[in-house]
């Protein structure tokens, strides 16, 4: 299978996932995430809104809130394939971009860069044991990685976790991995 096939699969995996095992697995994943001294520890966090069929990212982006943390969210620029952070202060700033996903409007946030961010978690589609990941496919997060210094975790069900993925040059590995059932330091 290709790096495209295997995108498509575990996409199909994750969308057939009932309701209440996705919340059950994501609230476990949160959790555990909660409990890490890299979450309790940052005070500015990056994190992606998460689309219906990933890790519930919207309930962790709550609680950081609750708790007095900086959120930031990516806004991405297909044409150059990079990124840039921008402080999200409430969801009804996000709007609806490519791909039914939610970024935040550039023109109303403050951008946040990236030696502001103590916490970077590092969206994927598959994982393995040494924190390769295959992600969306537009190698931002790679370009992203290249420069950033930070402590790095990426959120996984477990389904999405292979022993070995196929690694290319670009592809860089995140620190840890917390999915519902373990937390993998990589
Ligand atoms: N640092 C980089 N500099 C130049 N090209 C890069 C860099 N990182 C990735 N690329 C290129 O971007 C394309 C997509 O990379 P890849 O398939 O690894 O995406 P991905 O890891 O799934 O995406 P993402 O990093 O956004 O999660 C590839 O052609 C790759 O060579
Ligand atoms: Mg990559």
């Amino acid at each position: 299978m290709d790096k495209k096939e295997m995108r498509k699969m575990i996409k199909q995996r994750l969308a057939a996932m009932d309701r209440p095992v996705y919340e059950q697995k994501s609230f476990d994943i949160a959790a555990k995430m909660y409990a890490l001294a890299e979450w309790k520890h940052a005070k500015t966090i990056a994190i992606t809104v998460s689309a219906d069929f990933e890790v519930d990212t919207w309930q962790l982006i709550r609680f950081a809130w609750l708790t007095g943390k900086i959120v930031c969210v990516p806004k991405c620029s297909p044409d150059t394939k990079s990124m840039q952070f921008y402080r999200l202060e409430k969801f009804s700033d996000l709007e609806k971009v490519y791909a039914g996903l939610y970024e935040p409007n550039p023109e109303k946030a403050t951008p946040i860069f990236s030696n502001q961010l103590d916490l970077v978690i590092v969206p994927g589609l598959l994982f393995d044991q040494k924190g390769f990941r295959i992600g969306f496919g537009g190698g931002y997060y790679d370009r992203f990685l290249s420069s950033y210094e930070g402590q790095t975790i990426s959120l996984a069900f477990s389904i999405q976790l292979l022993e070995t993925l196929p690694v290319e040059k670009y592809d860089l590995p995140v620190q840890k991995i917390v999915t519902d059932e373990e937390i993998i330091i990589c």
